[in-house]
C-alpha cells in the first residue's frame, strides 16, 4: 500500500509582500504542514524570520507548524515559538556541545507536549543520530548546506534516509524521517522510493501557476 507522503511547504520562499494569499493557496490544496526556516545569521550565514510571523499565522491558519531552529542557541528560541504555537520543533546536532546537551534538551522540549526533531548537514554522519532514535518523533536529513533556498540537491541523502527507514522498520522506532533542500519532482521521487515521510519544498512550489499539480506529483511519487 502506497504511504501518505507529507508535503511541508517552506515559507522562506514565499513573496512575504502576499504571504496570506500565499499561504491560502496552499491550504486550498491541501497542505497540512507549514515548514518554518529560523536561521540566525550565526549557526548559518543567512537571516530568516522570527515569532512574530508565526504569531500571526496560527490564529488564522491551521497548520502544523514545522519549526527549523538553524541557530547557534536553539534552547533560547524554542520556548518562544512554542509558546507562539510550534507544533515540531527541529534543532541541529551540530548546534549543542555534547551528547548529552542534545538529549537534555529533547526532554526540555517534550516536555512542553510539542513532537521534537533532530537535524543533521549534509557533511554530518547519520550515525550521530543512533543515541536520540528512541526518544526522537522526527529526524531531519539536511539535502543542502543549510542557510539559503534554491540550492541543488545532495544525493548522499539517500543513504541516510535508506538507512533510518531500514532502522526504523527493524527496532519499530516512531520517528518521521524529513528531507529538506533542492526538492523537486525528480528528487521528491527518489527520496520517497528510499523511505522518507515528509518532503520540505520552497523553490519548488512558492510562486508556481501549476502549484496543484506540483503538490499533486510530490505526494504521488
Ligand atoms: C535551507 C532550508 C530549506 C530551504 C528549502 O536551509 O532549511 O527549508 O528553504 O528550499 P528549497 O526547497 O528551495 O531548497
Ligand atoms: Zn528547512
Amino acid at each position: 500500500m502506497q504511504k501518505d507522503i507529507i508535503i511541508a511547504p517552506s515559507l522562506l520562499a514565499a513573496d512575504f509582500k502576499k504571504l496570506d494569499e500565499e499561504v491560502t493557496k496552499l491550504q486550498q490544496n491541501g497542505i497540512e504542514y507549514l515548514h518554518f526556516d529560523v536561521m540566525d545569521g550565526h549557526f548559518v550565514p543567512n537571516l530568516s524570520f522570527g515569532v512574530p510571523v508565526l504569531e500571526s499565522l496560527k490564529p488564522s491558519y491551521n497548520f502544523v507548524y514545522d519549526v527549523h531552529l538553524m541557530v547557534t542557541n536553539p534552547e533560547f528560541i524554542a520556548f518562544k515559538f512554542i509558546k507562539a504555537g510550534a507544533d515540531i520543533i527541529t534543532f541541529h546536532y551540530e548546534a549543542m556541545k555534547s551528547d548529552e546537551e542534545v538529549l537534555a534538551l529533547i526532554h526540555k522540549l517534550k516536555a512542553e507536549n510539542v513532537k521534537v526533531g533532530l537535524s543533521i548537514k549534509p557533511t554530518t554522519k547519520v550515525e550521530v543520530l543512533l543515541p536520540f532514535l528512541l526518544e526522537l518523533d522526527l529526524v531531519l536529513i539536511m539535502s543542502v548546506e543549510p542557510g539559503f533556498g534554491g540550492q541543488k540537491f545532495m544525493d548522499s541523502a539517500l543513504t541516510k534516509i535508506k538507512y533510518l527507514a531500514n532502522l526504523k522498520k527493524d527496532k519499530n522506532y516512531k520517528y518521521l524521517i524529513e528531507v529538506d533542500g533542492g526538492i523537486n519532482g525528480e528528487t521528491g521521487r527518489l527520496c520517497t522510493a528510499a523511505g522518507v515521510d515528509i518532503l520540505v519544498a520552497g523553490s519548488y512550489l512558492f510562486g508556481k501557476d501549476d502549484l496543484k499539480e506540483r503538490i499533486k506529483g510530490l505526494k504521488n511519487g
